[in-house]
């Protein structure tokens, strides 16, 4: 936990697409004993947040409200959530674990491509807020690759959280200086709200899939729910058959559309709002989901479930590690801002990035969302609730011990690439290509097939063509860091061709 929770705040400091102090998360966690525990560290709406509050005259959604303003940041949850999930299975001390993330923002580190180009391509968002201007555009370029980069007041932020605890970042002078920020741009997050936030302990969902036990998020992610759909339908449709050639990608895809429709209508925060899971996920519905399934031809999506949507837009960031010991110790950690470097503002005096995570509710009804979901009313944005997430930190075991460790960014995409890689990497490939392996993603609306740019073979392009698919392009469907426990003992590290990632060792 303690190089889980390091990596994190370090990537707050090299990784500012996406790590963070004023985003949130989940993780899932394995102690050697077996036990499997998630911690939920997700934002939630602040106080004064209201159901239409991204609604403009005529009841009309307001454009970009819940993205690029201060209106959508939510009550972020990272500090506390670090901060919790060491406290309870950490063993270095606390100063000990933020020091990496203090060291490299202080001494500085060397611009990868990857930031410099994220900022050329975040220009126009970035530049609308002075701070984030100053600081990461100097000269009016976007950081070039290869320069030193140090970022003293963020030390600073994490030699006080160091020092203090994470309350000195929910309280006091830090918390006070957030607000202000927030408030000065027409923003509703308080400080009572940055005091009150409490990351939550849940039971993991737990999926027996043949010999596998897949553990993840519950609500408020609908990680749980698509993974058991999912798996539950293939078992009935695809029957003996093992690994993803086209015709149990065609079943996949057709599970996938099943799965997120009711993702769609159905999800939201269950502390917050009735969502009928017992119903959504008995056996012998999926059973029936799954037999509905034809082997031949693609359904639409608009007789399995109604609903309106359009294109998913394909800027988006966030990031996920997993870490584990030869022990049977595990860590799958994803942590975002949800859009690439969040609502794009730097605090000023603070140096951290702000989250859109408001952007996950049902901002308007009938919209899409970021991730071009269109999601229901249970998802609407309540005072205090979470916003539904897709994020998807997996632990699979088999036979009581841990198999692999997956996750990934991608936001709506999270759930499916998570079981194409878990598909591949357990039946029958090895964990760096399963990782590597195109990706095709469906989400009930838009009625689409989402594939990787360039990825797919012809013939497979054919198959799914034939069966009525309608395939649109998308670059690229995941960025998964993955670990896999082999039979010798040993552990493999897997890092994402499409991403920065790499496994390292001590
Ligand atoms: O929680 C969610 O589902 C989204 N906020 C995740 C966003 C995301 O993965 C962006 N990534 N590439």
């Amino acid at each position: 936990m303690d190089a889980a929770i390091a990596t994190a705040l370090a990537l707050a400091v090299v990784y500012p697409q996406a790590g963070n102090l004023a985003g949130g998360g989940f993780l899932v966690v394995r102690t050697p004993d077996g036990t499997v525990q998630a911690l939920d560290f997700r934002e939630t709406a602040p106080a004064r947040a209201s159901r239409d509050m991204f609604l403009g005259p005529g009841g009309r959604p307001l454009p970009e409200a819940s993205t690029a303003t201060a209106l959508a940041v939510a009550t972020p949850g990272s500090v506390r959530g670090y901060a919790e999930a060491h406290r309870r299975l950490g063993r270095l001390p606390w100063a000990k674990v933020v020091a990496p993330a203090e060291r490299l923002a202080r001494e500085g580190f060397v611009v990868p491509a990857g930031l410099s180009e994220d900022l050329a391509e975040e220009r126009e968002l970035l530049t609308r807020w002075e701070e984030t201007r100053r600081t990461f555009f100097p000269g009016g370029l976007p950081l070039a690759a290869g320069v030193l980069f140090r970022q003293p007041v963020l030390a600073e932020t994490l030699a006080r959280i160091a020092k203090e605890g994470p309350e000195a970042f929910h309280r006091g002078d830090m918390a006070a200086r957030i607000v202000t920020f927030v408030r000065a741009h027409g923003g509703v997050l308080s400080e009572e709200d940055l005091a009150g936030y409490a990351p939550l302990w849940r039971a993991p969902d737990t999926i027996r899939f043949g010999p596998l036990v897949v553990h993840t998020m519950p609500l408020p992610s609908s990680a749980g729910l698509v993974l058991r759909s999912v798996l539950g339908q293939l078992e009935v449709a695809r029957g003996a058959a093992r690994g993803l050639d086209a015709s149990s990608t065609h079943l996949l895809l057709e599970a996938e559309r099943r799965a997120f429709g009711d993702r769609n209508r159905w999800l939201g925060d269950g502390d917050c709002s009735v969502v009928p899971l017992g119903e959504l996920l008995a056996p012998a519905r999926l059973a029936a989901l799954g037999a509905s399934i034809d082997a031949a031809r693609a359904t639409p999506s608009a007789s399995v479930e109604s609903s309106l949507s359009s294109p998913a837009a394909e800027k988006e960031e966030t990031t996920h590690l997993s870490v584990a010991t030869p022990d049977g110790f595990a860590v799958s950690l994803t942590t975002t801002l949800n859009g690439s470097f969040g609502n794009g503002a730097i605090v000023p005096g603070l140096g951290v990035f702000l989250n859109n995570e408001m952007d996950d509710f049902t901002a308007a009804a009938g919209v899409p969302n970021l991730y071009g979901l269109v999601q229901g009313s249970v998802n609407e944005v309540r005072p205090g609730a979470r916003p539904l997430s897709s994020i998807a930190p997996v632990i699979v075991e088999e036979d009581g011990k841990p198999l692999l460790v997956v996750g990934s960014p991608g936001g709506s995409t999270i759930p499916t690439t998570v079981l194409q890689v878990l598909l591949r990497a357990t039946e029958g490939e090895s964990l760096g290509s399963a990782v590597a392996a195109l990706r095709l993603h469906h989400q009930h609306r838009p009625d689409v097939v989402f594939v990787e740019k360039g990825g797919a073979p012809e013939a497979l392009r054919g198959f799914l063509r034939a069966r009525g698919h309608v395939l649109e392009e998308r670059v690229p469907i995941g960025q998964v860091h993955a670990i896999a426990f082999e039979r010798d003992g040993r552990l493999t590290g897997a890092g994402d061709p499409r991403g920065q990632g790499a496994p390292a060792a001590p």
